[in-house]
């Protein structure tokens, strides 16, 4: 196990977890239907527990791969797959005290209606990934690092703009776990993609040609779109985007010059808009 990796790890298991048994208990769910929040919003909200519970997908397709073979970052999966699920809970029940009742099979009926595509292809080609064995576990971290980075951001959009004072508490702890997650992402992607200019460049152009926003995939395009331009667009929406999820890529070996995020997020607000134009 490779020293500088086992201490990423030790440090990510060490760094306090906000949303204990007693944050949890201590959510004021009965405040909930107190406030209003904008319809338009559910659907943001059911977008973002889908995926935050799809972890398990990514989790096994991973293992499928050297990626998954890498014992600190299997420990790191093990965890991480857990917390994700207890966010996907915890939005899911937020919806419910709001008044926007789910089926009790949500989980069930959401898988059940991931796209043939994806259940094809899977989480990035795995012929791309056993074809270029350990070096792909850059593009990996990297694009984990990305999918984490832009969770985070779209969080702060949905509490800054939803104005819900018990949905921003939820919201906020869970961003500090996705924080934790960056930390371990971006990290462990530094080093990988230290380690050869070949997994940086496979990095590189993996990420420039298939890097597409949280979601997408296993949720059809038109819904990653809906969510994007829901939370991002107008003021300061893209601008986020470049300064908080694009430029922290930026500063990974190899992704200097890097605007394949920020140019991804502008197409979707754009596609959406084009697509109600249409309408
Ligand atoms: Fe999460
Ligand atoms: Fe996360």
């Amino acid at each position: 196990m490779d020293s500088r990796e086992a201490s990423i790890l030790s440090k990510y298991q060490e760094m306090p977890r906000k949303l204990t048994k007693e944050f949890v208990d201590a959510i004021p769910w009965k405040d909930v239907p107190k406030y209003d929040i904008d319809e338009k919003f559910v659907p943001v909200l059911v977008y973002m527990r889908d995926v935050e519970a799809f972890t398990d997908i990514y989790y096994k397709d991973l293992t499928r791969t050297p990626t998954g073979k890498d014992p600190v970052i299997r420990q790191f999966m093990d965890q991480w797959q857990v917390e994700e699920l207890q966010h996907a809970n915890l939005l899911d029940r937020f919806l419910n005290e709001a008044g926007f009742p789910t089926s009790k099979k949500w989980l069930d009926e959401a898988r059940a209606k991931i796209p043939t595509s994806y259940k094809i292809k899977g989480f990035i080609q795995p012929w791309i990934t056993n074809m270029v064995g350990k070096k792909f576990s850059a593009v990996h971290m990297t694009w984990g690092a990305i999918q984490e980075l832009s969770t985070l951001q779209g969080y702060k959009r949905l509490w800054e703009t939803a104005k819900h004072p018990v949905l921003e508490h939820i919201l906020r702890g869970i961003a500090s776990e996705e924080s934790i997650h960056i930390f371990f992402y971006r990290n462990i992607a530094k080093l990988k993609l230290e380690e050869s200019g070949l997994s940086r460049r496979i990095a590189r152009f993996l990420v420039e040609k298939f890097w597409s926003p949280v979601g997408q995939g296993t949720k059809p395009e038109e819904d990653t779109n809906y969510v994007i331009a829901t939370l991002f667009s107008g003021d300061h929406g893209l601008e986020a985007v470049d300064t908080n999820v694009n430029h922290s890529i930026a500063l990974l070996p190899g992704f200097e010059t890097t605007k394949r995020v920020t140019n991804r997020i502008a197409e979707a607000i754009a596609a959406h808009a084009k697509g109600k134009a249409a309408a």
